[in-house]
């Protein structure tokens, strides 16, 4: 589902943000992705979904070669994706509702439906009550949980979310992992980077630690 080989990503300066990572992550998978701040958990995260391409190396996502893809494959390929960004990147003047009604709305599905839908997912990550406000009159906890019920609205073959337990509290953290559990489950793979290594190690998956770009670990919590 996922194949990285030798990939290498230099910004200009130069930072050395990934160092020749090597991983392959089957279909249903549920992987933790650890490291310090800085370690390059985001921008692998970037490059998987197809915002950045390494500047060495071959990746594989979701049947797509990413070296070889066209801007032409990019909405298709994208539908398969279900990202939740580090700082969210909700539409500010749209409601929650709205919000997470939008990988639907983009894919051409009827307004109504897909704002039953959105419902079903909002009342998934506790959020029922709060589906008529405007997504920056929320709290980053809510925000949070609200871009999670967008990422995976549409049932995505991959889940990338990046810190999605960072602004909640222990219970509302342990919630949605039980909910990116569940998603991989049922048949997604699911990566999620998080800094809350007592989490990790309770949860007993399989954990990738990345430090300087590198990987430094691979293995089971
Ligand atoms: N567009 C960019 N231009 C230059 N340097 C960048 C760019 N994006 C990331 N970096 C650098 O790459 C390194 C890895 O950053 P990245 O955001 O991937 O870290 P991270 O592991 O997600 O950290 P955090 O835990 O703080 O979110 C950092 O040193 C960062 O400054
Ligand atoms: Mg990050």
């Amino acid at each position: 589902m996922i194949e990285l080989s030798h990939i290498y990503k230099t910004f200009t300066g130069p930072v050395h943000a990934l160092r020749n990572l090597d991983l392959k992550i089957q279909k249903g998978e549920f992987v933790y992705i650890t490291g310090p701040s800085g370690a390059g958990k985001t921008t692998l995260f970037r490059m998987l979904a197809g915002f950045e391409m390494p500047t060495s190396g071959q990746l594989k996502v979701a049947g797509y070669d990413l070296n070889q893809m066209s801007s032409n494959d990019k909405p298709q390929f994208r539908r398969k994706l279900g990202v939740v960004f580090q700082d969210f990147k909700l539409l500010k003047d749209q409601t929650a509702l709205e919000n997470v009604a939008m990988p639907l709305l983009i894919r051409g599905e009827k307004k109504a439906r897909s704002l039953e839908r959105a419902k079903v997912f909002l009342q998934k990550v506790g959020l029922e009550d709060r589906q008529d406000m405007r997504s920056e009159t929320l709290s980053g906890g809510e925000q949070q949980r609200v871009a999670l019920a967008r990422a995976i609205i549409h049932q995505p073959d991959i889940i990338l979310a990046d810190e999605p337990t960072g602004n909640l509290d222990m219970d509302r953290g342990e919630e949605i992992m039980d909910l990116l559990e569940f998603c991989a489950q049922s048949g997604m793979t699911v990566l999620v980077t998080t800094h809350d290594l007592e989490m990790v190690r309770r949860r007993k998956q399989r954990v990738i630690s990345i430090k300087n770009g590198e990987v430094v670990k691979d293995g089971r919590a």
